[in-house]
């Protein structure tokens, strides 16, 4: 069988996993919020409307913090339309997934279903159709606590308190074509400093552009490249973030992976996706530090990663264009999409030191780890589970040295062992999630050092046919099993790790 080592010092930290690295998103597109997050008459629904099973499995997931309402929907949306009586709000055709908005779930909606799922909410405005005004009264609808005609507004519409949003995204991958009002990085660039810059003025942050900042500051996220693939990239970033370094918070990055039967080694090319997305964090803090040397600031922006996931690009709408609430972009995924899912994970958390936003794009029926039928059942997806263990890790990622295999991809040379372990010195637990893409066995040999005397206390995997998927009518078919705990010797133990499979092992002192 072939080995790999892995060695770890719990001195050696790579950072502090931030509580929203794995956050996620609900866009208005296809069944996301409407039978999605939002049916009203579902017998499990709330007096608003809000889908109970739904949530019960957001909780399980345990996510964080939701981006809302876009996407590619944010840059055609006015606010306005999505508050007050539901009667009076308007239908609008939808520019950028080609159906019909009928506003009956809006901001006030979003922030109440937030609070009933336990979540942070966190706000996109749009900088495609919509101006820096209509950014900066989005603030003021949310935050301002009363008053002026606004948040009286916001009052009048039964929110006697405001919301208190912090987290706001400068619209959504303006770097792309397809958005609605897309613009270059200067142009960019100058709109989405304006926008923050009113958007702080709105928060009390007096004096925001020479970086004065209110006690409890607005945090906000400038669109970087929306892939690496991007004509633009990584220009786009450079120029956006010299133009607003000193206001923004994070820059964001998107990335999604897709199998493609096409490519040159289509294994090989998509089991690569953690290595890939590794390079192309990497590029994106080289050109943050460029940006940062280049201004000399000593402050530092952070990655703001608000979409990422697996997404088979190519798969043909089935719906007729001008839908309320069409089947788009269901996804079915596959157990391979789940180990290479994991990967993913792994690398957001070996690089948590840069990256401390994370949303996985999306959460419910578009391509989402939760299937929802309508007045029926929810369908937990291969992805659920590498999220909702991944998801609980706590404290920091832990650097590990590990002399794995690589294979060649399009991508370049990947990882057959890739691994992410984190530490967490509250509760003096270790988690460890690693996959094995080799074709092969494999006994990992574990060394940890530093961590006190560690027991193993949970051991799940997950291995099977790579095209097995979980269905409504077949819902269990993946899903993670347990494995007898590995015996400790000192501070070493080993595991067999089966070939495609994806093993979650918690230690505790
Ligand atoms: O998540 C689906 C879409 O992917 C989002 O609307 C957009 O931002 C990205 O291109």
């Amino acid at each position: 069988m072939k080995k790999t080592n892995l060695t770890a010092d719990a001195r050696y930290t790579i950072g502090a996993i931030s509580p929203n690295l794995f956050g996620s998103f609900i866009e208005h597109l296809g069944r996301a919020v409407y039978e999605g997050i939002y049916e009203p008459g579902h017998p499990t629904a709330d007096e608003a409307g809000f889908r109970g099973d739904v949530i019960e499995l957001i909780k399980e997931l345990g996510v964080p913090m939701v981006r809302y309402p876009g996407g590619n929907f944010v840059s055609g949306y006015n606010w306005r339309d999505g508050v007050g009586p539901k009667e009076n709000r308007p239908t609008r055709l939808e520019l950028a997934w080609f159906s019909t908005e009928t506003n009956e779930f809006g901001t006030d909606e979003f922030m109440k279903w937030c609070k009933k799922a336990e979540i942070a909410p966190m706000m996109a405005v749009n900088m495609g159709t919509g101006t820096v005004q209509s950014a900066a009264e989005l603030v003021e609808y949310c935050n301002h606590a009363g008053g002026t005609t606004i948040s009286e507004m916001r009052r009048a519409n039964g929110a006697d308190e405001p919301y208190n949003v912090r987290y706001w995204c400068l619209g959504n991958e303006m770097d792309g074509l397809w958005q609605i009002g897309h613009l270059n990085a200067e142009d960019y660039g100058k709109k989405a400093f304006e926008a923050a810059k009113l958007m702080r003025w709105t928060n009390g942050e007096m004096g925001a552009e020479n970086g004065v900042r209110a006690a409890d500051p607005l945090r906000l996220v400038v669109c970087g490249s929306c892939n690496r693939e991007m004509e633009t990239f990584p220009e786009w970033d450079r120029i956006v973030l010299e133009h607003t370094y000193d206001m923004v918070d994070y820059l964001s990055m998107h990335r999604y992976y897709m199998y493609d039967k096409t490519s040159p080694r289509p294994l090989e090319d998509f089991l690569a996706s953690a290595d890939d997305m590794h390079g192309f964090i990497k590029t994106m803090r080289a050109t943050i530090e460029y940006v940062r040397a280049k201004l000399r600031s000593p402050k530092q922006v952070g990655l703001s990663f608000d979409e990422w996931n697996i997404w088979t690009i190519n798969a043909p709408r089935h719906e007729p264009i001008w839908k309320q609430a069409p089947h788009l972009l269901e996804d079915v995924y596959t157990f391979r999409d789940a180990i290479v899912f994991a990967g993913l994970m792994n690398t957001l958390l070996n690089n948590c030191d840069i990256v401390k936003i994370g949303c996985l794009a999306q959460l419910v029926n578009v391509i989402a780890p939760i299937m929802t039928e309508k007045g029926g059942g929810t369908c937990r997806q291969t992805s659920f589970y590498p999220f909702k263990y991944i998801a609980s890790a706590r404290g920091d990622a832990i650097r590990i040295f590990s002399d794995s295999d690589t294979f060649d991809s399009k991508h370049g040379k990947a990882h057959t062992i890739n691994a992410a372990l984190t530490y967490d010195k509250e509760t003096r637990s270790a988690k460890l999630s690693v996959c094995n893409y080799g074709e092969e066995a494999c006994e990992l040999a574990l060394e940890l050092n530093g961590f006190g005397e560690l027991t193993p206390e949970t051991y799940i995997e997950m291995t099977g046919e790579l095209d097995a998927c979980n269905t409504f009518s077949d819902p269990n078919a993946v899903a993670p099993h347990r494995r007898d705990l590995p015996e400790m010797d000192g501070n070493r133990t080993s595991l067999v790790l089966p070939p495609m499979s994806w093993s979650f092992v918690t230690f505790k002192e």
